[in-house]
């Protein structure tokens, strides 16, 4: 991950787990999560518009980096959904049950992260447009039916939920519980993966990357890749 790209992470993950605690905090007055956090209703409420604004400062310059930036449009060519996406699932599949002996080769994205990409991209839409309209209902209110903010709230606390367990589950899972990662897969940190990791997880870049120097590869589970430079190099 490059610079900019970890820049972004680190606000959008500081944001989200703000915006989650104080949300549902809001949400549960009475309960131990809003006790332990020991903050008053006012606390909480101003809290979590500040954290909204983060997050929707992060997103808005997400869009720009994306459309503006080369790196940013690189990164869109290479989240787009292909065909070998689908044969990508079939060989997961077929592995995973048992029907071939070889592992799946993803390239610099597998169907998975493409797809938790863009289910992060939707919702945050989705928790922005509707965290906006229960900030300013009056304002709303003025242009839309009464129930458009019922809807919103709704929608809201649904999406927060499905937030919460995509990535306490799902993400959580690939960056910290996955036994070739664990403890930690320390790329949102540093921007590297390891040459182990590429290998098994992103075979079909790995292939594609220039060999690094014969100097620099005493041993193969110690080498670090900069995944700037090997996207680089396709
Ligand atoms: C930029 C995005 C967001 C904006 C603008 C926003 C805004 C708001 C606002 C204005 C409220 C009403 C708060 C109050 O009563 O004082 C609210 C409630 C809430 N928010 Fe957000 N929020 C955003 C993102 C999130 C995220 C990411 C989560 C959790 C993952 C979250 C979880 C909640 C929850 C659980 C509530 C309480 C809902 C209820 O009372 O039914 N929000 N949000």
């Amino acid at each position: 991950m490059s610079r900019s790209q970890r820049a972004q992470h680190m606000l959008l993950l500081v944001s989200f787990f703000a915006l989650a605690l104080t949300g549902f905090a809001l949400k549960y007055p009475e309960s131990w999560l809003a006790g332990l956090l020991g903050w008053s209703e006012a606390v909480r409420h101003l809290g979590h518009r500040i954290a909204a604004t983060v997050l929707l400062a992060v997103g808005g310059f997400h869009l720009w980096y994306m459309a503006r930036s080369g790196e940013g449009r690189q990164l869109v060519r290479d989240f787009l959904p292909t065909w070998q996406d689908l044969q990508d699932v079939r060989d997961t599949m077929r592995y995973s049950l048992n029907r071939s002996s070889k592992p799946p080769r993803y390239g610099r994205f597998s169907y998975a992260e493409k797809l938790e990409y863009w289910s992060l991209l939707w919702g945050t839409l989705l928790m922005g447009a509707t965290g906006l309209v229960l900030w300013f209902p009056v304002l709303i209110a003025k242009v839309l039916p009464r129930w458009w903010l019922d809807i919103a709230a709704a929608l809201h606390f649904y999406e927060a939920i499905l937030a919460v367990l995509a990535i306490f589950v799902w993400h959580f899972y690939f960056v910290i519980f996955d036994p070739d990662v664990y403890p930690l897969n320390w790329s949102f940190w540093d921007g590297k993966v390891t040459e182990h990791y590429l290998h098994t997880h992103h075979a079909r870049m790995h292939d594609a990357a220039p060999a690094p120097p014969s100097e620099a590869l005493p041993a193969a589970e110690d080498v670090t890749h900069h995944t700037e430079e090997t996207t680089a190099g396709r």
